[in-house]
């Protein structure tokens, strides 16, 4: 799989699955757009890559700062041939009965408004080029009910649609858009979590089945076979990367 004389933007790329994703597309042979909300691990992560990658900060769930971020990108590189739009952030496990509204609004706003935001600021880039790859990281809670709490269910099954509605919507333009579904993996996702104990309590045993984890470069590797000319004609694939967990 190369990726030579292409360009990949990566967000949530300061950390975790993100950051392993950009250190592959670089690898592969990409140029790579970096953005993090916070700039200092974006820029920790650039500086890693080298001359193939800058740092963007960019909050995704910022509509003018999302304008800002597909702007460096064109004006460093002259176009974006692959969009893996993979930032996120936990809810606190809290269930449908408990989850204060402004913890529902904030996942909502990460999770998914986010990643809508990105992906319709960059898919006129990609028409204008002819085609694309966008891979987007949503989670088992993309289509299970009891692996997360109410508010990241929901942002993750929100993932899932618009990854089947943006395949749907391009495939004659030369677009793919697939899914990828981690997973628990080795990251700083839950660093300074604190949990609502009655959601805990509830999800701590199926989560507990999952505990075999994975590492980030596990899912970057299933992302660059999706962004791939070797996954030429798959569009819509909705991904589990997790070990076997959700075939149970
Ligand atoms: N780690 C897991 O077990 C797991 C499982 C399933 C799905 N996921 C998903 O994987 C993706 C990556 O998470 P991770 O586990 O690598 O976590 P992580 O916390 O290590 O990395 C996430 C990165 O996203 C950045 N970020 C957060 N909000 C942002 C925003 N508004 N704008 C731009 N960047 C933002 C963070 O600063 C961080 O660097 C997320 O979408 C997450 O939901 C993770």
């Amino acid at each position: 799989m190369t990726f030579d004389d292409r360009v990949a933007l990566v967000t949530g790329a300061g950390s975790g699955i993100g950051r392993a994703m950009a250190v592959a597309f670089a690898k592969a042979g990409a140029r790579v757009v970096v953005c993090d909300i916070d700039a200092g691990t974006a820029g920790d992560v650039a500086r890693e890559i080298g001359d193939a990658a800058v740092a963007a900060t960019a909050d995704i769930g910022d509509a003018s700062s999302v304008e800002a971020l597909v702007g460096t990108a064109i004006s460093t590189y002259g176009r974006i041939d692959v969009l893996c739009n993979n930032a996120g952030i936990m809810d606190t496990m809290a269930l449908p009965a408990d989850i204060p509204l402004d913890q529902w609004e904030r996942v909502l706003r990460v999770n998914l408004t986010g990643t809508f935001l990105v992906t319709h600021a960059v898919l006129p880039h990609l028409l204008g080029q002819g085609g694309g790859a966008i891979v987007n990281t949503a989670s088992e809670a993309g289509i299970r009910g009891g692996a997360a709490g109410a508010a990241y269910t929901a942002s993750k099954h929100g993932v899932v649609g618009l990854t089947k509605s943006v395949a749907w919507a391009y495939a004659k333009d030369g677009i793919r858009c697939n899914a990828i579904l981690p997973g628990p993996t080795m990251t700083n996702i839950a660093n300074g979590a604190s949990f609502d104990p009655a959601g805990a309590a509830r999800l701590g045993p199926v989560l507990a089945l999952g505990e075999r984890l994975a590492q980030p470069e596990q899912m970057a590797d299933a992302a660059l076979y999706l962004a791939s000319d070797a996954a030429s004609f798959i569009n819509g694939a909705i991904v589990p990367v997790d070990g076997g967990w959700s075939a149970a």
